[in-house]
C-alpha cells in the first residue's frame, strides 16, 4: 500500500534514525495493539485502560519530558510522528496521549517547581497516572479569560470552587491542572493554575459526555466545592495561570494538528486500498477518474498538512516563535481531516456508512479537531494577530 509518510531527509527536515524508530514503534503499536477492538471501544464508549497502560510502558505518555523525570527526552518532531501514527488508527487513544504529553507534562516541566516535578511529573511521564488540563467552563470555551471558577486566597492555601466542562481524561486522570480566578479585578492576570489531586475532599467528577467522536476517551465535567489546595500547588507566580494556559496550548495545538493529520492519513490509506479492490462498471473504482481525482487531492492536502505540522514542531524544537505556525498547522490539518474523512466515506459508498469499515468513525473523530484546543475560528484569530505583531 502506498504510504503518505514523507521521507523528509533531503528536504532539510533532518529526520534522524531515532525519528524513524519512533515512527516504526508507534506504527507497530497502533496496528497490533490499538486496531484490535477499536470499533468496539468506540461503539461502547469504553476507555482504553489496557492500551493507555501500554502507551505508558512504551514511553508514549511522556515523550518530551527529560529522562531526569522519567520521560523519553525526545523532541517535538518525534512526538508529532508518534501522534500521527497512533491517530491513523485510534484518535481516542491519541487524544489521551496528547493531553498528557503537551498540556500536562510539558506545562509542568516548563513552569513547575522542582518539588512539583518530583511529586507529579515523574508519575505522569511514565504513565503511572495520567493528567487532565482544566480550562473550559460552561460559559468559558473560546472566551477563556472569562473564568468563573474561583481560587480564593486563604493564606497558605486556596479554596477552589466552580465547574469545569468537557475535560479530556476527566474521569481517568489522577492529577488535574485547574485554571481559576483569584483576583477578578485583575481579569486574566488574576488567574492561577492549581495542581489538584482527584481524592481531594470537595472534588467531584461529573457525568461522562456521550460524544459524536473520540468516544473511547473520557470527557467529563468536574465540580469543585471548597477544595483546599495548598499554595505550593500553584504553578508559577500569583496570576500566571492564564499565561500558563495559553503557552501550554500553543504546543498542544501542534499535537492536535498531528492528530488531525493522522486521522486524515488513516482514512486516505483505507480509501486508497478500497479503491483498488472494489469494482464498478467493469473495473476497479480507482480506474475511474472521479475517484482518482479525490485520492490525488487527498494525498496532496495531507502532504501539505504534514509539512505545516513538521514546521511547527521544528520551530518549537529550535526555540523559535511557533505560535502562528502551530495555529496554522491546526487550522489546516483539522480542515483536511474533516474533508478527507468525508471523501473517504464517499469513496467507500454504502460500506463507508457502516462501522466495520472504520472511515465513518474517522469522520466523526475528525470533527473535534476543529473544535478543541481552540476552534478553527480561534486559530484564525491567533494567526491574524500574529500577522500584525
Ligand atoms: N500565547 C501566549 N500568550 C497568549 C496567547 C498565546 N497564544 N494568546 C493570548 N496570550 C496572552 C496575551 O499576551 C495576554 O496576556 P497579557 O495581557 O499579560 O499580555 C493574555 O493572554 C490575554 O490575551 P488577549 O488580551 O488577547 O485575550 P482575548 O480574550 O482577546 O483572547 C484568546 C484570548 C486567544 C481568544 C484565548 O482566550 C484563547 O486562546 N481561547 C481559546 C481557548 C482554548 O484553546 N481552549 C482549549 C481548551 S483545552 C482543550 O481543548 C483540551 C482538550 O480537551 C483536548
Amino acid at each position: 500500500m502506498a504510504s503518505t509518510t514523507l521521507e523528509l531527509n533531503g528536504l532539510n527536515f533532518n529526520l534522524t534514525e531515532e525519528h524513524m524508530a519512533v515512527r516504526d514503534a508507534a506504527r507497530d503499536f497502533a496496528q497490533n495493539e490499538l486496531l484490535p477492538g477499536v470499533i468496539e471501544r468506540d461503539s461502547q464508549a469504553k476507555f482504553p485502560t489496557e492500551q493507555v497502560r501500554r502507551m505508558g510502558e512504551l514511553g508514549f505518555l511522556g515523550m518530551m519530558v527529560s529522562p531526569d523525570y522519567g520521560g523519553g527526552g525526545m523532541d517535538t518532531v518525534s512526538y508529532v510522528i508518534a501522534m500521527e501514527e497512533i491517530s491513523r488508527v485510534d484518535a481516542s487513544s491519541s487524544v489521551i496521549m496528547s493531553v498528557n504529553n503537551s498540556l500536562v507534562c510539558w506545562g509542568l516541566e516548563m513552569f513547575g517547581t522542582e518539588a512539583q516535578k518530583q511529586n507529579y511529573l515523574t508519575r505522569l511521564a511514565t504513565g503511572e497516572v495520567i493528567g487532565a488540563f482544566c480550562l473550559s467552563e460552561p460559559e468559558a470555551g473560546s472566551d477563556a479569560t472569562s473564568q468563573h471558577t474561583t481560587a480564593t486566597d486563604q493564606g497558605d492555601h486556596y479554596l477552589l470552587n466552580g465547574t469545569k466542562n468537557w475535560i479530556t481524561n476527566g474521569g481517568s486522570a489522577a492529577v488535574y491542572l485547574v485554571m481559576a480566578q483569584t483576583d477578578a479585578e485583575k481579569r486574566h492576570r488574576g488567574i492561577n493554575c492549581l495542581i489538584v489531586e482527584k481524592d481531594q475532599p470537595g472534588f467531584v467528577v461529573g457525568k461522562k459526555e456521550d460524544k459524536l467522536g473520540i468516544r473511547a476517551s473520557d470527557t467529563h465535567s468536574l465540580m469543585f466545592t471548597d477544595v483546599k489546595v495548598p499554595k505550593e500547588n500553584r504553578i508559577g507566580d500569583d496570576g500566571f495561570g492564564f499565561k500558563f494556559a495559553m503557552s501550554t496550548l500553543n504546543g498542544g495545538r501542534i499535537g492536535i494538528a498531528a492528530q488531525a493529520l493522522g486521522i486524515a492519513a488513516g482514512a486516505y490509506e483505507l480509501a486508497l486500498a478500497y479503491a483498488q479492490e472494489r469494482k464498478s462498471f467493469g473495473k476497479k473504482i480507482f480506474e475511474h477518474q472521479a475517484i482518482q481525482f479525490k485520492l490525488a487531492e487527498m494525498a496532496t492536502k495531507i502532504e501539505a498538512a504534514r509539512l505545516l505540522v513538521y514546521k511547527a514542531a521544528r520551530l518549537k524544537d529550535e526555540h523559535k516563535d511557533y505560535v502562528q505556525a502551530a495555529a496554522m498547522a491546526k487550522l489546516f490539518a483539522s480542515d483536511v481531516a474533516m474533508w478527507a474523512t468525508t471523501e473517504a466515506v464517499q469513496i467507500h459508498g454504502g460500506y463507508g456508512y457502516v462501522k466495520e469499515f472504520h472511515v465513518e468513525r474517522m469522520m466523526r473523530d475528525a470533527k473535534i479537531t476543529q473544535i478543541y484546543e481552540g476552534t478553527s475560528e480561534i486559530q484564525k484569530l491567533v494567526i491574524a494577530r500574529e500577522l500584525v505583531k
